[in-house]
């Protein structure tokens, strides 16, 4: 291919980014391989619930008789009686009026966005927020700036210049996936009511582990009415697939009507549907999982740091461990393997340059006992 990609791939190597795909039996907070057991610290089944049999029933079950895929958009003849029971599900639980499936978080961010600002408008968005939040706001082609990491007067001073646009929309994550910290999102709420703006956050890493009723951060909020839209996954906590957008009535009406990624994109399939709905049902009858699992996190965030290594302002499930320099994170993570523990090494263009680290994920499915020999072998890799 004229040598670009050969070049493209040789300057990636050169700066020690190169990813390689890797397949491992099942998914899940431990994989059985024929190479032994490990402890999984690089994935997002935050509450275990891909093991559970009432998901993987639910989702057999639809499989058999719905069918396995959705074979059309949901405009199209792709709508089943599970998205919807799914969709008032999602609404209920979160106390927000209305929900919206996507076929995935991605899918969501990239309809949403573009749908709230256009050319003439300004986003503001934090500045670690995820890629699909920032492809969204790019494809929007309305006016991009980013904010100092959680950083409201930022975002205040840049609002000076909203008398120039049309509508502003401020972007934010409730749970940062690669710091583990979280963003102080009533204060965006006011500075957004302040400034007629509207509120974004993405749930991603919140849904299902925190807030009211494990409903992520933004559950309840009556803002949602008029001023605050919530993004989330089913992929993460919900152990399926697909993405969901909770918001006013009116507004969910318009992503029907205007959102790209919903009007031409197959429906999620009835299996995937099935799995979040049991996931939801189940965390709505276990509302002492939330507070498990931060007792589980803050059990290791607090044993690395008394070590003296860097947790970052982590508070959540997400633990990292910054390490700066890509090729040792991506060293330090190898010997972690051949002590059986997976933890994901987490390198530019995902978090800055110079700020590689090993990024932990917690799941109250990790025994305690693991969780204190991964610690272990982490501070000893860390140290030696
Ligand atoms: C913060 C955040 N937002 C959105 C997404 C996208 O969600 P999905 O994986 O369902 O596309 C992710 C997934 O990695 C994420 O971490």
């Amino acid at each position: 291919m004229n040598g670009w990609v050969e070049d493209e791939l040789a300057a990636i190597d050169a700066r020690g980014e190169r990813r390689r795909i890797e397949a491992w039996p099942t998914p899940g907070p431990y994989l059985n391989t024929p190479d032994g057991r490990f402890i999984n610290l690089a994935g997002n089944d935050y509450l275990g619930l891909t093991a559970h049999p009432a998901v993987r029933d639910a989702a057999a079950r639809a499989a058999r008789d719905v069918g396995p895929g959705a074979t059309a958009s949901r405009l199209l003849a792709g709508t089943c009686a599970l998205h919807e029971e799914l969709e008032r599900a999602l609404a209920a639980w979160r106390g927000h009026p209305s929900a919206l499936l996507f076929s995935s978080g991605y899918l969501a961010a990239m309809g949403i966005v573009p749908l709230l600002a256009d050319r003439g408008d300004l986003i503001l968005a934090d500045r670690l927020v995820h890629a699909c939040l920032l492809d969204a706001a790019r494809l929007s082609g309305a006016r991009l700036l980013r904010f100092r990491h959680n950083d409201v007067d930022d975002v205040r001073k840049r609002l000076a210049t909203r008398a120039a646009y049309r509508r502003c929309l401020i972007v934010t994550e409730s749970i940062f996936s690669m710091e583990g910290d979280s963003a102080p999102w009533r204060a965006l709420l006011e500075v957004a009511l302040e400034h007629d703006a509207l509120l974004l956050v993405d749930e991603a890493h919140a849904v299902g582990v925190t807030g009211p009723r494990g409903a992520g951060f933004t559950a309840d909020d009556p803002a949602i009415e008029d001023r605050l839209i919530s993004l989330g996954t089913l992929g993460k906590a919900l152990a399926s697939a697909g993405g969901f957008i909770t918001c006013s009535p009116v507004l969910r009406e318009l992503l029907v009507n205007r959102a790209r990624t919903f009007i031409f994109d197959t429906a999620p399939t009835p299996p995937a549907a099935a799995a979040a709905l049991a996931a939801v049902r189940l965390i709505e009858r276990h509302p002492e999982w939330a507070a498990s699992l931060a007792t589980k996190s803050a059990r290791v965030r607090t044993r690395l740091s008394d070590a003296g290594l860097d947790t970052l302002a982590s508070h959540t499930h997400l633990v990292p461990v910054r390490i700066g320099d890509n090729e040792h994170t991506m060293a330090l993570a190898a010997r972690l393997r051949t002590e059986g523990i997976l933890a994901a090494p987490i390198r530019p263009p995902t978090v800055p340059a110079g700020t590689a680290r090993l990024r932990l994920s917690i799941s109250l499915a990790h025994e305690d006992a693991d969780l204190d020999r991964a610690v272990d072998a982490l501070i000893g890799v860390v140290q030696s």
